[in-house]
Order: C-alpha cells, then structure tokens, then sequence
C-alpha cells in the first residue's frame, strides 16, 4: 500500500537476447500492468516505465555464435519485445533501451560522480581469459566442477545444484563455454563498489523498513520470499562488486577516466540505470519533470521483476543509489516465483517454452485468456506451473460458464423483457441476495455488499495479491449470478414484475461494476462489457474512484432508462483440438547447452570399442531393492544363460513396467556388488531432459543373447 503522491513501477528490462516467453510475463509484466492499471484508475500520478536491457557478456557471445552483430540482436528482439507487450496489453508509459544514447549518458554520468566522489575501489586481480575467443570470460561463460558439491557443471557465478555462490576461480577444471578450452588467468583492472560497506543499512533498510532510523516504508509489506533471500545474502557477507568489464559491447567507461580503455560498464549497473534513462525520455516527451519521480521522497517506487534479479533490485542498484546520494530508494520490490511448464522449468535454450508472440499469432484475441490464466496461477509466493489443460479448464468454467454466461444472461433477459432498457425499480422491492433465503434483501443492500466486495479487491492489488483480487472478482461475479438464480426473472416475470424490474436493474449495475473491476486484470474484456452496456470505456483517469463514489452513496452506476446494446460473445470455449495441437508444439531440443554439460568424451580406437560386448537381454523378473529408493533388480534372459543386474532406473519404472522389456547388456561389465547384490553386467539407457530415461533397446520380440555392434 502507499499514500505516497506520485507512483514509480518499474518492470526488469528484458535481455535482449531471446524472444519474450510466458516465464517472463509471469515475472514481471502482468503483475505490474494490473497494479498500474489499477492505480490509474485511482486517478493516481503514476509512471510505468521499461525497455530493453541491450548490453552485456551474452549478446556479444550470441553474435559470435550467430555470426553476427550485438546491434542487430537487439534490433531484432527489441522490436519483437514491443510487439509482444502491445499484445498482451502491457500498457508502458514507456519503453526505452539501452542502446539509446540517451541512456550511454545517463549511465555514464552515474559513474563518473560515483567515480570522482571516490565511491569505487580500483583492484587489479587475475580473471579468466579465453586465449582462443580472445575475450576475457563472464562469469557465466566459465563452467567446472563445484568445489562444494562436486557438480560438474556448476558456472563460474552459482552452482545450480547445490545453490552456493561461487566466482569462477573456484570451479574445478574450469573450461570456456565459448570455445570449450581452458580459460587461463590474466590481470586486469576493474572498479568495485563496496558493497561490504553498504551491510548494515541495507540490513536496517530491508528488514527494518529505515533509513538513518527514519521510517521508510513497512517492511511488513515486503514479500517474505524477498526479505528472506536477501537476508541470506547479507547474512554471508556481501563481497566488493566489480562495476566494469573487459568487454567491446556495452557501455564505455567514460573515456577521460584513467584506464578506461577497452572498459565496458556492468551490465547490472547500467541495466537498472536504464529505469532512469526511459523515465526521462517518457518525462520528455510527455511535459513532466523525470526528477519528481526518482529524486523526491513523495514518490514511491516500485521495482516488479523476477526471483532471479533480487538482489540486484534490493541490494546492489540500491548501493549504487545511495553511493550517488540524489535518489530515493524503492518502496516495494514485490518479485515474483517462477512459473513452470508441464511440469519443467521453462527454458529458452530448451525451447521449452510458450512464446508470447507464438501464441498471439497461433490463438487471436484471446490475449485475455492467457492473461487470466497467468493471474490465476501467478507465482506471487511460490513457484506455480502452467499447463495448457489448467488453461482449457479455467477458460471454460471460470470465463464462459461463470462470466460470460452471468454477463450474457443479463444482457439477453434486459433486452427480452425491456428492449434494452435498463428498468426503473422500487426500492422497497424484495428480492434474493446471493445466499437465497435471505428475505430482507433489498437492491441498496446488495449495492453495498458489492461495495464491500469492490473494496476487498482493490486492497488486495494494492497489497500485490493479484490472484486474490482476480478470484474476488470472480466472486462477484458469481454472487452476480446466484442473485439471478434464485429470483428466477424467466418464472416471475409474469406474476412479480416489480420484483423482477428491481432485480434486472440490480444484475446491470454488477455488470458494469464488472466491466470497470475487470479493467486491470483483462482490458479488452472490459472493453466488451462496456460497449454491451453501451457506457464510455475505461479511461484510466480516476474510473474506479468515481465508481466506488456512485457506489458508497447509493448511486446507480446504469441510470435507469439507459439503453444497452444487445448480446454479443465474450469468450468462446477452447477445445480440445486446440490444446492437443499447443502441447505438440512443446517439443524439447537438445542444444549446445547440453553439449557444454556433457561434452563428448575423448576418441577411442575401433579396438577399444570392440572390446565392449553389447547383448540383447530380456528382463524376467523384476523387484525393488530394500531401501534404496532408485533401484531396481532385474532378472535377465540372454536365452544361453540369465543374469542379475541392479539398474538406477526406480524412479522411472515399476517392476511390473520392466518385465518382459528387450534391453541391450554390457555383458562382459566385471561383476560388482551393488547394497549387497552382485551386479552382472549394465542395462543401456538413454537420458533426456529433466533427467527422463528410456530404455536403448532392440525391436520387440527380438531374440535374446545376441550380438549388438
Ligand atoms: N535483463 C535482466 C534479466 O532479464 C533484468 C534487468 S532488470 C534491470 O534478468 F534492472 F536491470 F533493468
Ligand atoms: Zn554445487
């Protein structure tokens, strides 16, 4: 929540290395449109600034490997990255990046203060070196062996095994995930922030809420998600951070700086710079002062990302803030969890993923069916997961069976029974509340129980509760249509016109509260229920407040006498087709990425090879080894003779699954004795992402003992 004057969101800046996909969405951008979209509609002063993030170590290595230049990298996908945002009904105030000079300037400028009020330290230390790439290697380009948990592909930053931190001279056999080879150590000069210094405010800050013991926001409004990982940062140590690197895509360390040559910014300290650059290109060209949004404590500014950019949002560019000394510090950084796809994380270099552009162009106007599936299933807490039959399901029983019939039952009865003219009622009139037998409802009581209901979801997207404010709303909705339900206007209107009149009036005032309330979360729904009701579209000028004002005074939202259109479809049902054909395009790709983790193992000779004897097997029996969550012990015919073999295949297959299954053998494997069972020879299996095996096997029926080579 905020009182404060004027509002600042901020949503991550998108790398521009890959196309948008719903991961991303599900971060950043939906959670921060609803909010600034409802903040709007407050009649609030708020800005909604993003861009892309165009610098950096994995753009340059993108071109290297696609042969061709950063520029036209982020040309390409920043023109994509708008395309997809307009789509889905991202509503930026502005969308910047950080290729533009403007923000050079603005980054630049940053450092230099920082740099001549001596807020860096100079180091000069030994950093990898691909002598091959002829670069110097980002943290994330060097992967070795993880000296905690022997990982083996563990990067040069984090292992994500065992989740340690890690900088890259501490990886085991080190190898460039450029080339492959063994970076060796170079010196180089860079300029560190040192954050070490910064620990105990930032710890007053996050946990406290305060700065110099002044109340600066309530930490209580903090997710606890991101409270508790930035106490664990702060709770080991935060090391000196480099602020520049050896790079030739970026930002120039401002040249008249001693050294700077061959110097790039930080990606991570020019990136959030880029919040300030867009927001004065926005102030600009809009008549506004950029300064009044970052540099004056009336603003709050909310900073929505991803779980991954934490600490670069709660701690580092906070650092960089309060080294410069001019600017306010964020109020809220509500990030959010991941969000996976069946069952899978989702991952560009995979193509596990559902492209945003994809879906606009394979599903057409149904950018408000993604959007309330992923408010739905928002990871606000934790991680969530998206699959396209949660999808199917929500659409078909929560938007057409809930809402769009409520809404089109309304608008048909007004137009059967009034020509579509909203009717004029007796207040005194009985009806039906939603509970039914609840005699002593009457229209103005139920106008304020919908106040009531308004006002719990407004609280709720102030308190970035995006899913409870969607499935209050939908409540509404519900409670919209149990009114109809249990005063039946199709029975009564014969023998109780007046009850029917008061009840037909009632339903239209909760469709047009519907159609201001559902703004925020599905903006071209909003836009269809307003022209049904034929009223002017949500302008996002202070809709809400003048609504609940209606409201809180006994105000009809719809004056009688008012004419509405007729029906039309609001959403229609996604089948089954479609959902089969969206799952098949989910095609996981082996990529350099698997490459780089199991690279291919050094020549044999044939001679070797053939020392290997492979046979065909069939498994007999089957049964679990006591205690041993991952194995099986399997019972093998080779038609000459049987063999017991231990396999780590537990997880995957049940004993009853195996039997009777062709495999192939490593028959001449020496016997070992595996929880106490000897061993006699290997089953072949082939791994797949997500750690999925499948058998490598001969056709079924094959016969058994013979000769694989
Ligand atoms: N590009 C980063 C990412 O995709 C986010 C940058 S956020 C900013 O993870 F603060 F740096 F802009
Ligand atoms: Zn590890």
């Amino acid at each position: 929540m905020t009182n404060a004057k004027r509002i600042l969101v901020t949503s991550a800046l998108p790398y521009a290395n890959g196309p948008l996909h719903i991961g991303h969405l599900a971060g950043a951008y939906l959670s921060a449109d609803i909010y600034v979209r409802f903040q709007r509609m407050m009649g609030k002063d708020i800005a909604f600034i993003c861009g892309s993030d165009e610098n950096g170590a994995a753009i340059t290595i993108k071109a290297i490997k696609e042969n061709t230049t950063p520029k036209e990298i982020v040309d390409q996908y920043h023109e994509e990255f708008k395309e997809a945002f307009k789509g889905i009904g991202i509503s930026f105030d502005y969308y910047h990046r950080t290729s533009d000079p403007l923000h050079h300037e603005t980054s630049q400028e940053f450092f230099r203060k920082l740099y001549a009020e001596g807020k860096f330290e100079e180091r000069t230390s030994e950093q990898y070196f691909d002598a091959q790439a002829n670069q110097f290697l980002a943290d994330r380009y060097i992967k070795g062996t993880c000296p905690k948990c022997d990982h083996p592909a563990a990067y040069g930053d984090q292992c994500e095994n065992c989740g340690s931190a890690l900088s890259p001279t501490d990886l085991i056999n080190p190898l460039s995930t450029l080339t492959g080879e063994t970076p060796i150590l170079k010196e180089t000069t860079h300029w560190y922030l040192p954050l070490n210094k910064d620990e105990a405010w930032l710890r007053e800050w996050i946990e406290h809420g305060k700065i110099d013991g002044i109340e600066h926001h309530d930490a209580n409004h903090w997710k606890n998600h991101v409270v508790g990982q930035c106490k664990s940062w702060l709770d080991g140590g935060l090391q000196p951070r480099a602020m520049t690197r050896d790079l030739d895509w970026g930002v120039d360390v401002p040249q008249e700086i001693e050294g700077a040559d061959g110097k790039k910014l930080y990606v991570w300290m020019d990136a959030p710079i880029g919040y300030i650059s867009s927001t004065k290109a926005w102030a600009a060209e809009n008549g506004k002062n950029w300064k009044d949004y970052w540099q004056n404590e009336d603003t709050a500014l909310i900073h929505f990302i991803g779980k991954d950019n934490i600490v670069f949002h709660c701690i580092i560019f906070p650092s960089i803030l309060k080294a410069h000394g001019d600017y306010i510090l964020p109020t809220n950084v509500p990030a959010n969890q991941f969000m996976n796809l069946e069952g899978d994380k989702i991952s560009t270099s995979r193509n596990w993923a559902i492209w945003v552009n994809d879906y606009l162009k394979d599903l057409p106007n149904k950018e408000d069916e993604l959007r309330y599936f992923m408010i739905k299933t928002m990871p606000e807490q934790k991680d969530s997961e998206f699959t396209w039959s949660g999808y199917q399901d929500a659409i078909n029983n929560e938007l057409v069976n809930n809402l769009a019939n409520y809404v089109n039952r309304v608008v048909v009865l007004t137009n059967k029974y009034y020509e579509g003219i909203t009717p004029e009622f007796d207040e005194d009139q009985e009806i039906f509340g939603p509970e039914g037998n609840d005699e002593f409802a009457f229209h103005d009581s139920e106008l304020l129980r919908l106040y009531d209901d308004l006002n719990e979801m407004a609280d709720s997207i102030r308190s970035f509760e995006f899913r409870s404010a969607l499935s209050k709303l939908m409540e509404i909705s519900t409670k919209g249509n149990q009114i109809l339900q249990f005063n039946e206007p199709w029975k009564t209107i014969k023998e109780d016109e007046d009850k029917v009149k008061a009840v037909m009036n009632l339903s239209l005032q909760y469709v047009a509260a519907i159609a201001c309330a559902i703004h925020p979360f599905l903006p071209t729904a909003s836009d269809k229920l307003c022209n049904l009701l034929n009223i002017p579209l949500i302008a996002e000028d202070g809709d809400f407040v003048q609504m609940m004002d209606k409201l809180a005074f006994g105000e009809m939202l719809i004056d009688a006498g008012h004419k509405i259109n007729s029906a039309t479809h609001l959403f229609s049902r996604i089948d089954d087709e479609l959902v089969e054909a969206q799952k098949a395009k989910l095609v996981p790709a082996a990529t350099e990425d698997v490459k780089n983790e199991n690279p291919i193992k050094e020549n044999i000779v044939f001679d070797d090879f053939v020392k290997i004897d492979f046979r065909t097997a069939t498994v007999i029996e089957a049964e679990k080894v006591p205690k041993a969550d991952k194995l099986l012990k399997l019972k093998l015919d080779l038609g000459f003779e049987q063999r017991t073999v231990v396999s780590g295949i537990a997880e995957h297959y049940t004993p009853d699954e195996v039997i009777g299954r062709e495999v192939t053998l490593v028959a001449n494997l020496a016997p070992r004795k595996i929880r106490g069972v000897e061993s006699q020879g290997m089953i072949l299996m082939a791994e797949g992402n997500n750690g999925k095996l499948s058998f490598v096997a001969p056709d079924k029926g094959w016969d058994s003992g013979m000769i694989v080579r």
